[in-house]
């Protein structure tokens, strides 16, 4: 089968089908059709598409935590603190590195050990393992919808189980997970990949069944420059549409420049309505979803809790549909089921407190905009040019002449030669622009901005500067 932007045929899906469900003995479980009766079950206030679409409509901002442990127990007993504590709106369903792997064996002995000791020793659920009947009893003991969160270019098995669970949100796309989270995987893998849980979705989509599959955004949880996320967003949105979803979500990382995030969300909006009408998508539902600063946080509560509810306050003064949420415990590692809820309570008051205030376009907003979306335009259309109009082969070739680049990706792949930096107000810009595709106005814009940081610092901005930029949130009143 030859990779392009092209819905797969029943064949070619079941075909491939048959692969993932040998996995692992659970894949036995799954019966599409079976599946399809018992999503059908499922009221409308627990499917995550649904509730998006309801808070698009009514200008809503939902707020949805990460959190997954080993055991179904202990999992219902988080996912119901954060819902009845915390008060989160969507709830998540967060995978352990062994499932995102493949690696079901070792998941299995996860299970065991956390048994044995009485507490988690998986860095989230293995929802694989635990199989179909014990997923479906996670979801009918809550009362709002779950996504599954699996940081994966394999994705298939994982997506599934959720899905087969009543499980109604799926969260990764072939660009970002593959840069992410893979070091040596092709990219034509990790979108192959992804197809399939685009395919699997249509599957149910076109038995009348709207499940919300989701972007993530945050790529490599670094400085991202908000043109080249949201290029990244669009291709897989393309990419999803191109196997039939008509439902999806992309989603930006925050840089904490409320004025540069405001701007960021606005233009994905735009240029992602563009892009979609363009290639004759102009039927697919989207929204856009916020996440909560991706890089290295503060080790103390209340500089970590600034962080927090900045957070909030820009996805609601954006009008963001969903924000995703981070903890005061980011800095160490997974957080207890306290600290989470605590994360989700902040983040709604400070979205409360907004109550229906949003940002207006101010001079300063339409400027940043108008140079975002041309930044993210000249990405797609350089890269759909090279892509022959096609969205797959565009994230292909681009990639790899660097036309479209990912700052610190881990893959190899990448060409990772662009580096970002901080302006004086603390916008990002391209202290390297390297390979990209930009005109003279808009690298004329950021060398502009990058010089007044300098005049104001006194010093010139380098390559130290941008490595000063990564921790920097982390240490910001340290000295
Ligand atoms: N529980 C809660 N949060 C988690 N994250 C990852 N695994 C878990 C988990 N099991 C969060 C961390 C990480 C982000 C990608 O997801 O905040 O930075």
């Amino acid at each position: 089968m030859e990779l392009k932007n092209q819905r797969w045929t029943d064949e070619e899906f079941l075909r491939e089908r048959e692969k993932v469900l040998s996995l692992w003995p659970t894949g036995r479980e799954i019966d599409l059709l079976e599946a399809a009766d018992y999503l059908r079950t499922i009221p409308p206030e627990k499917n995550y598409a649904l509730e998006v679409v309801r808070a698009q409509n009514e200008g809503l901002t939902l707020v949805q935590p990460r959190g997954g442990v080993a055991l179904v127990e202990d999992h219902i007993e988080l996912l119901r603190y954060l819902q009845d504590q915390g008060g989160a709106e969507l709830l998540p369903t967060t995978s352990d590195t062994y499932t995102r792997n493949l690696r079901f064996a070792e998941a299995q002995r996860g299970i065991e050990e956390s048994s044995q000791a009485g507490r988690s020793m998986l860095n989230g659920l293995p929802l694989v393992n635990h199989g179909l009947r014990a997923v479906r009893r996670i979801g009918q003991s809550v009362r709002r919808p779950i996504i599954v969160l699996s940081g994966t270019a394999f994705p298939q098995l994982v997506a599934e189980m959720g899905f087969a669970g009543g499980f109604t949100g799926f969260l990764g796309a072939g660009i970002s997970y593959t840069a992410a989270y893979t070091k040596d995987l092709p990219f034509e893998e990790g979108i192959k990949n992804y197809q399939y849980v685009d395919r699997l979705t249509s599957f149910y989509q076109e038995k009348g069944l709207r499940l919300h599959r989701e972007q993530p955004g945050f790529l490599t949880g670094t400085l991202i420059p908000p043109g080249i996320g949201i290029a990244v967003a669009v291709l897989e949105m393309l990419m999803a549409a191109g196997q039939g979803v008509k439902h999806y979500s992309m989603g930006l990382c925050q840089s904490l420049d409320l004025f540069q995030d405001v701007a960021a969300l606005w233009a994905l909006k735009e240029v992602g309505k563009d892009y979609l009408f363009r290639l004759g998508y102009g039927d697919v539902f989207f929204s856009v979803a916020s996440h909560q600063w991706m890089q290295s946080f503060p080790a103390d509560e209340p500089r970590a809790y600034a962080v927090i509810i900045l957070g909030g306050i820009i996805a609601a003064l954006a009008g963001a549909t969903q924000v995703i949420t981070k903890t005061t415990h980011e800095a160490e590692g997974i957080p207890t089921k306290e600290a989470n809820a605590e994360g989700v309570k902040a983040t709604r008051m400070a979205i409360r407190l907004m109550r229906a205030n949003r940002l207006s376009e101010s001079p300063r907003l339409r400027q940043e905009k108008k140079i975002i979306i041309q930044e993210a335009r000249s990405i797609l259309d350089k890269a759909l040019e090279m892509g022959d109009g096609d969205p797959v082969f565009a994230a292909l070739r681009s990639l790899q002449a660097g036309v479209l680049d990912i700052p610190w990706a881990p893959n190899r792949h990448v060409i990772g030669k662009v580096i970002p930096i901080r302006d004086a107000s603390g916008a990002v810009r391209y202290l390297e622009p390297a390979y990209l595709p930009f005109g003279p106005e808009i690298l004329g814009y950021h060398r502009e901005k990058i010089k007044e940081r300098e005049r104001r610092d006194t010093r010139k901005i380098d390559y130290e500067a941008a490595i000063h930029d990564i921790t920097e949130i982390s240490k910001m009143l340290e000295d």
